[in-house]
């Protein structure tokens, strides 16, 4: 199944509850929300008191994208304030096994993320103990920046292995994504879409309408 997971972090943060409804109301099945610590990004956002609060306006899937250093610190938190999948950085793991496992066994999805320049190779060894592999499309630490076109190949070639290992991994992608490319992205073989400046900027419902359009086409 496509899913859309509207990104927070190009919502008002002066009336986020409301932003967060909207998008609800919309049809999104999953909040995406992104924390970021300074340290493993340049920017800082929110943390777990921001996951606290979502969880407690809606129903919907919260799809928590941990852009933080030695995320294995903080998982227990994430997990207790309603996160429903974790995903954590296949650069800003030690032990990214242990961190997999260890999200797992607090009973929620567990996802990994590549940056980039990060090659598809260093999830040979974790690909079947995961949920869900995020291909970030962009550099990670800002919304609002303009999709890396190598991505495409990224994708297809991560959909060709899960294919191939007869796996059911979910593929999302994070970054630059619009109206424009999405089509592309879903045809690569993506099935998670976030999308933060292009659903939270203009007419949001319209936006919505429209990227539902795509994802069931
Ligand atoms: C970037 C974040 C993204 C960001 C996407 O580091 O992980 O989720 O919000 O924003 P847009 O869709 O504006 O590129
Ligand atoms: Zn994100």
């Amino acid at each position: 199944m496509n899913v859309i997971a509207p990104s927070i972090l190009a919502a008002d943060i002066t009336k986020l509850g409301e932003e967060v409804r909207t998008v609800d109301q919309l049809g999104a099945e999953y909040i995406h929300i992104d924390v970021m610590d300074g340290m493993f990004v340049p920017s800082i956002s929110y943390g777990i008191p921001i996951v606290k609060g979502v969880r407690e306006i809606t129903n919907k899937i919260l799809d928590v994208h941990l852009m933080i250093e030695d995320p294995t610190r903080y998982i227990e938190e994430f997990v207790k304030a309603g996160a429903d999948i974790i995903t954590v950085h296949v650069e800003a793991c030690k032990h990214l096994h242990r961190t997999v496992s260890r999200i797992k066994e607090l009973g929620v999805k567990a996802g990994v993320s590549l940056n980039p320049s990060t090659p598809l190779s260093s999830l040979d060894y974790i690909l079947s103990e995961v949920d869900m592999v995020l291909i970030m499309s962009v550099n990670p630490g800002f919304g609002g920046q303009s999709f890396i076109p190598f991505s495409i190949d990224k994708i297809k070639e991560l959909r060709n292995c899960i294919v191939a290992k007869g796996l059911s991994v979910d593929i999302e992608v994070d970054g630059g994504i619009n109206l424009g490319n999405v089509g592309e992205i879903l045809k690569a073989g993506a099935n998670v879409i976030v999308a933060g400046t292009s659903i939270f900027s203009g007419d949001v419902e319209s936006n919505m309408n429209q990227f539902r359009r795509e994802l069931n086409s």
